[in-house]
């Protein structure tokens, strides 16, 4: 039995659409249909069932017998999609074979997926992690227009980038909405290490009476930032180019009702401009790479007692399995 998300034949374009975007449907297994509703495969992940959660079409989760694919000879990975972008990794059997049967191997595998998504116009395979402070992806273009330059639709704003300069991860769709959720009239929020602008325009599209800071040193990053600001007709968003580190300024002392620190991989080298930043009362969302949710919050408490700041944590979770190893967790802590 194979875990599948069950829903009604109107609504099956728009559900399948949404599983590919989210990377959450599992390729192994064809769909299986009944006489009024359509069953897709799922990744067996509490990711998936976290993500199934903005899927706005009615929806039941269940186990269902279904076929698994035997034609292909490659069955295709999950893939990042980003616009009309499609990123994915080349299978674990690949990754000790000689050089051309591997770039023929991702040519097959990107053909595979182009015929499945209509609307996908490029497919490049991961070359390796995301690196360095910009965040950056590698990979390699195999298939389509070669064009890296796209625009993302999430949560009804558009994000335009060219995802070989600036990070965008559609895994994060679920915090953006999550955090927009809790902003209260008025607020002051600030948001280093904004990259193209999600977490700062989606907020500031849903809360216009919001003062939302948005702080980038990627140039790149920061151009687009510029430009989303205006492609989604937000006013209240204020762009600040440059290191987060120079936020400790006496202008942004303790300015924001709520800080958002979307830069797992050192934010907690940032935690002190976080204190610098946040009123007290304000709300900070710590966003970290560990391997337990007890060592953030250690990293967080630590940080605080530095400072000399009382906190309490509000809350901590995961957000995603980022290796083997490591989790991505949020601490969402208040000063008091
Ligand atoms: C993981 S990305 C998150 C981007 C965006 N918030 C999102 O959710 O897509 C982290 C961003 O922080 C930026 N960054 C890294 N170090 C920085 C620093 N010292 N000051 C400001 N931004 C920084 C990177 O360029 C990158 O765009």
């Amino acid at each position: 039995m194979v875990l599948a998300v069950a829903v009604s034949k109107k609504d099956a374009e728009k559900a399948r659409k949404f599983l590919i975007s989210r990377g959450i449907i599992n390729f192994s297994y064809n769909p299986a249909s009944s006489r009024d509703k359509i069953f897709f495969p799922l990744a067996e992940s509490e990711i998936a069932e976290e993500a199934l959660k903005d899927l706005k079409v009615k929806h039941a989760v269940v186990r269902k017998r279904l076929k698994k694919k035997e034609s292909k000879k490659v069955e295709l990975p999950p893939f990042d999609m980003i616009g009309e972008i499609a990123i994915f990794e080349l299978p674990k059997e690949f990754r000790d074979k000689p050089e051309t049967e591997r770039e023929k191997a991702a040519k097959k595998i990107a053909r595979d997926i182009m015929a499945n998504q209509k609307n996908i116009k490029t497919v490049a395979v991961k070359t390796g992690g995301i690196k360095g402070p910009f965040r950056i992806r590698s990979f390699k273009v195999v298939a389509g227009n070669r064009s890296t330059i796209t625009i993302h639709k999430e949560h009804g704003c558009r994000f335009k980038l060219d995802v070989s300069k600036a990070y965008y991860s559609p895994r994060l769709s679920f915090e953006r909405k999550r955090i927009s959720s809790l902003i209260k009239e008025k607020e002051t929020v600030f948001v280093p290490f904004a990259g193209v602008g999600p977490f700062a325009i989606i907020i500031a599209k849903n809360h216009p009476s919001a003062s939302v800071y948005a702080n980038e040193l990627n140039p790149d990053a920061y151009r687009y930032l510029v430009e989303n600001i205006k492609l989604n007709k937000v006013s209240n968003v204020i762009p600040i180019p440059g290191d987060a580190r120079d936020l400790k300024t006496k202008e942004y002392w303790r300015i924001a009702d709520r800080v958002v620190m979307p830069l797992p991989m050192s934010a907690d080298q940032f935690l002190d401009v976080a204190f610098h930043l946040a009123k007290k009362g304000g709300t900070v969302h710590f966003y970290y790479f560990t391997d337990s949710i007890e060592s953030a919050e250690r990293v967080v408490m630590e940080a605080a007692e530095r400072e000399g700041r009382k906190i309490k944590i509000i809350e901590s979770r995961v957000v995603r399995d980022y290796s083997p190893d490591i989790i991505e967790v949020v601490v969402d802590f208040q000063i008091l």
